[in-house]
């Protein structure tokens, strides 16, 4: 079980435990619209409506995993949604590694692998000042994280995995300890939004650096080529096949098997 006392007297910012909701990203919608405007984070047992990126779902029973959003208010525009996705990544990277002694791969954007198969994703949404009278822009970063999750549903069984055979023992504070390290992480983000502090990281664990991939988008195919790293915002450098080295800030990625 979730100790909502134990996870608030070690978080920077205030959590609380829910738990059931549709989805902690649209929760933190409403706590917005109705006036709340200091940070917060949500965290639920379990979602009855996950959402993932591009209109998919995220599967989320009850205790297998970590359903947790974080919302940052500032005074200055924070469009960069590509940046925080990023250091997101390593944030709940490192979380991982340090609670669980697991090291996950990093496949652009955000999405972490173990053994070939994805056990964590973020999305990341946001709401403009005076979208519900709310006058701070509030970065909506909502971050999945399957630990023992089974059963998955059929178009996920190929792709989704899980960080653990075993359930989690209710006796231990894996999940707690996991929640204490996000919040932390995207505190000290958002107080210093440098992204450069987190490449290292970014680079060393990226599942797809030197590969051959495709990236594309809703659209089809975008390009196709070896990647050569990112630059300090996050996007991704691609040298395509006629040896043009080109810079996206969105797409699909998939490797490309030679
Ligand atoms: C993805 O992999 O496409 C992103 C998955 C993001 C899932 C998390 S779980 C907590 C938060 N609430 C949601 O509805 N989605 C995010």
């Amino acid at each position: 079980m979730y100790d909502e006392k134990y996870i608030n007297e070690k978080s920077l910012v205030p959590v609380e435990i829910l738990d059931e909701i549709d989805s902690t990203n649209e929760e933190a919608k409403r706590r917005i619209r109705s006036g709340k405007n200091e940070d917060f984070v949500l965290v639920a047992r379990k979602q009855t409506a996950g959402k993932g990126r591009k209109g998919r779902s995220f599967y989320s029973p009850m205790d297998t995993g970590i359903y947790f959003t974080f919302v940052h208010f500032s005074d200055s525009s924070v469009s960069d949604n590509l940046k925080v996705t990023v250091a997101t990544s390593v944030i709940a990277s490192k979380a991982i590694k340090e609670v669980l002694g697991i090291d996950c791969m990093i496949k652009w954007v955000n999405d972490l692998y173990l053994n070939d198969k994805k056990v964590s994703g973020t999305l990341c949404e946001c709401i403009l000042k005076g979208t519900y009278e709310n006058d701070k822009d509030a970065v909506i970063i909502g971050t999945g994280i399957n630990i023992s999750t089974k059963d998955f549903p059929d178009d996920l069984l190929m792709k989704a995995g899980s960080l653990s055979e075993d359930p989690i023992g209710t006796s231990d504070n894996i999940r707690n300890d996991l929640v204490v390290y996000l919040t932390n992480g995207l505190n000290d983000f958002f107080t210093d939004p440098d992204l450069s502090g987190y490449l290292g990281f970014y680079n060393e664990h990226s599942l797809i650096l030197g590969k051959s991939v495709e990236l594309s988008d809703a659209s089809g195919l975008l390009d196709k080529g070896t990647v050569k790293g990112f630059d300090e915002k996050g996007a991704i450098i691609i040298e395509n096949e006629a040896k043009d080295l080109k810079v996206y800030d969105s797409g699909e990625i998939s490797l490309f098997m030679l």
